[in-house]
């Protein structure tokens, strides 16, 4: 495996200011090294440009920063479609959530150009799924889902070249928590496949990972393209500070192990967006750290050895 880092420093999609260090905090906690133990080769790309944050008001039809939310949308877009271009895996290290609009668009259009059909599994507390007119805070980084299913604003929902850039069916959702009464009726409208700290209460994490990851694993899964959106605040608050919009209840560290687990077992992990990570909430960059030590487990980190491998030592 080969991985492009692609940071892209920017809040301008949340209300709290901070997830513009997330970049740097997981270079602080050592990713690239992390990941150069398990054999995976690292092209760090370093920081990308944008615009900085106005902290503007909603405008008329309900966004704030919309102009700032389209420009870095477009670089993520750009950098992470180069990169699935040039055969690597790319990791976007955000930034808030918006930055998943760019991301997904690109790896939608990816998809197409190369007959894959696309996954999405969006790990997260929050359905992210808010329109500008039902949103309740403007903040484009509730409203990620929506666009790229479609709805809200043309200029976002068309960055994948065809609208809508996903199908509300290749979405699955695992650890909300915290829903808008109007998410719940845009869920229900799209479809979404959805599994709820309640589902994971009732079945365990195992089952809900096993449905979610249904068909990907050997052999059927050959054309799957599975992309990983990763909301730092999917974990539990009380080992993930590091987040601007904690909601209590979350999975907790062998939950979010299994998760990352199983998710490597498929062996079809090929793009990951990781957002959200807040280190000026946090407290000895713990949620940096923690977040390394997962990606670890997506790309293969495990206790034992595992089926087929062959060597002792890495
Ligand atoms: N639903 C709330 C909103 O629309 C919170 C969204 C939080 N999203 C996130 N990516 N952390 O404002
Ligand atoms: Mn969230
Ligand atoms: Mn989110
Ligand atoms: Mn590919």
């Amino acid at each position: 495996t080969s991985v492009t880092l692609l940071g892209l420093p920017t809040d301008i999609g949340a209300s709290r200011l901070g997830a513009a260090m997330g970049p740097d905090a997981l270079r602080v906690a050592q990713l690239a090294p992390a990941l150069q133990k398990l054999g995976v080769a690292v092209h760090d790309l370093g920081n990308l440009a944008g615009p900085a944050n106005p902290r503007g008001e909603r405008d008329a039809q309900g966004m704030r920063n919309l102009s700032e939310g389209l420009a870095w949308s477009r670089i993520a877009h750009d950098a992470v479609w180069q990169a699935l271009q040039q055969k690597q895996l790319p990791i976007l290290l955000g930034g808030d959530h918006t930055l998943a609009i760019g991301s997904i668009s690109a790896v939608a259009r990816h998809c197409r150009a190369s007959g894959k059909r696309l996954r999405v599994l969006w790990l997260d507390a929050h359905s992210d799924c808010n329109t500008p007119a039902n949103s309740p805070s403007g903040n484009l980084h509730g409203m990620p889902v929506a666009s790229l299913c479609g709805l809200g604003p043309a200029a976002l929902a068309a960055l994948s070249g065809s609208t809508p850039a996903v199908p509300a069916s290749a979405f699955c959702q695992v650890g909300l928590r915290s829903v808008d009464p109007s998410e719940k009726h845009m869920i229900r409208e799209l479809g979404l496949e959805v599994y709820d700290m309640r589902a994971i209460d009732e079945l365990g994490m195992r089952e809900v990972m096993r449905r979610a990851l249904a068909g990907l694993a050997d052999p059927e899964g050959t054309d799957i393209h599975l992309h990983l959106s990763f909301d730092v605040d999917f974990l539990d608050p009380d080992i993930a500070p590091g987040t601007g919009t904690p909601v209590r209840g979350g999975p907790n560290y062998r939950e979010a192990q299994l998760c990352m687990e199983m998710i490597a077992d498929t062996g079809r992990l090929a793009s990951l967006d990781i957002v959200e990570l807040n280190p000026a909430l946090d407290l000895h960059n713990q949620t940096a750290e923690l977040v390394v030590d997962l990606v670890q487990s997506l790309f293969g980190q495990s206790i034992l050895m595992r089926p087929g491998e062959d060597t002792l030592i890495q």
